[in-house]
């Protein structure tokens, strides 16, 4: 039984809400807390959107409300935390100002731990009392079903608290990442805003739709890596031989003009382009729609994963 129970969540949007229903099927005790309070009601309805898919991955049978509390000032909600995951928007000024006044309200030895998608944690706890306990766990859309959690220390941050906070991410289901030391981005979101920059130079330039690229991955790429990620798919590339052969093949590619890298700029006919191209992709659904039917394709995928995933770590 991990010892870490009382969970504040700072921030209740999008990832605020998420962590908040993985730690409430978890079995753990939510405070939360938002500057805008009126988040409080889209709160309870994204509860009950998702507990079905929750309970179904996680096998569990009730939502325990009861253990879930709304504050309205960031020190109540964080005095009595174990644990705290800061989940407001990413900026380094506003996350800098907050952690300070967290590090004020906390207790001494709860850890602090901040969602963000790729600030440095040494800059953003500059201000923060204790900072030897100030981490980034960066999770993944949506947090309540998928398990990948980065963990970043700072340069500050001791090995104690960093087990701790791995401890803590397994408890609620989590497969935490190690990253060894701060780097801007983390790991995946490096990886995922390469390719994110790729297809807005092929949008912009006109080579492709949003649709055509999405079904780029999805059928291809994208089947492959909810199993194995790019390493492990280009030692299989390399047939028999493995990854050297790979590379004798497809190593003159990297000379190849094939990426650009720098983002283009976020023209309005850019802007209008991934607009209409993914409104014309939702076909007329919600976003909410096509959430329901994304979290409950990734509940079944996971299950499917877990018989495979046996096989092969
Ligand atoms: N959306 C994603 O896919 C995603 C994925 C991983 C990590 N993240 C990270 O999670 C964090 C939150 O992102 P989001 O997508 O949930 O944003 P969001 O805009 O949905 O929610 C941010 C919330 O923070 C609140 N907030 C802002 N300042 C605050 C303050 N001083 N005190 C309390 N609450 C405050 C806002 O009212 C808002 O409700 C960011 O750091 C982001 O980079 C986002």
């Amino acid at each position: 039984m991990n010892k870490i129970k009382k969970i504040a969540i700072i921030g209740t949007g999008v990832i605020g809400a998420g962590w908040i229903i993985r730690c409430l099927a978890h079995d753990k005790i939510v405070y939360a807390f938002d500057k805008d309070l009126k988040l409080k009601k889209n709160l309870v309805s994204e509860i009950k959107r998702t507990w079905p898919y929750v309970k179904k991955l996680f096998n569990k049978k009730t939502l325990k409300l009861k253990n879930f509390k709304y504050f309205t000032s960031l020190e109540e909600a964080v005095k009595d935390a174990d644990f705290i995951q800061e989940c407001a928007s990413e900026n380094y000024a506003l996350k800098t100002k907050l952690m300070a006044r967290i590090g004020k309200y906390a207790k001494p030895k709860a850890i602090i731990s901040s969602s963000s998608s790729g600030l440095l944690p040494t800059k953003i706890y500059s201000k923060c009392k204790n900072p030897q306990r100030t981490i980034i766990g960066h999770p993944f859309n949506p947090v309540y079903l998928l398990p990948a959690v980065e963990i970043v220390p700072g340069k500050k941050t001791s090995k104690k608290y960093l087990d701790n906070a791995k401890k803590f991410y397994k408890s609620i289901s989590m497969n935490p990442i190690m990253v060894k030391h701060e780097l801007p981005g983390y790991l995946s979101d490096r990886l995922q805003e390469a390719l994110w920059r790729e297809g807005l130079h092929i949008i912009n330039e006109g080579h492709a739709t949003t649709e055509d690229l999405d079904r780029a991955i999805e059928d291809g790429p994208g089947l492959r890596w909810s199993l194995m990620g790019t390493f492990l798919t280009f030692h299989l590339a390399g047939g028999k031989a493995g990854m050297r052969h790979m590379l004798e093949q497809f190593g003159p590619a990297l000379k190849l003009p094939w990426t650009k890298l720098k983002a283009p700029k976020l023209s309005n006919k850019l802007i209008n382009r991934l607009v209409a191209g993914t409104k014309k992709q939702s076909k007329g659904k919600s976003v909410t729609n096509i959430a329901n039917i994304r979290d409950e394709y990734l509940v079944e995928l996971q299950k499917l994963r877990k018989k495979y995933e046996k096989k092969l770590r």
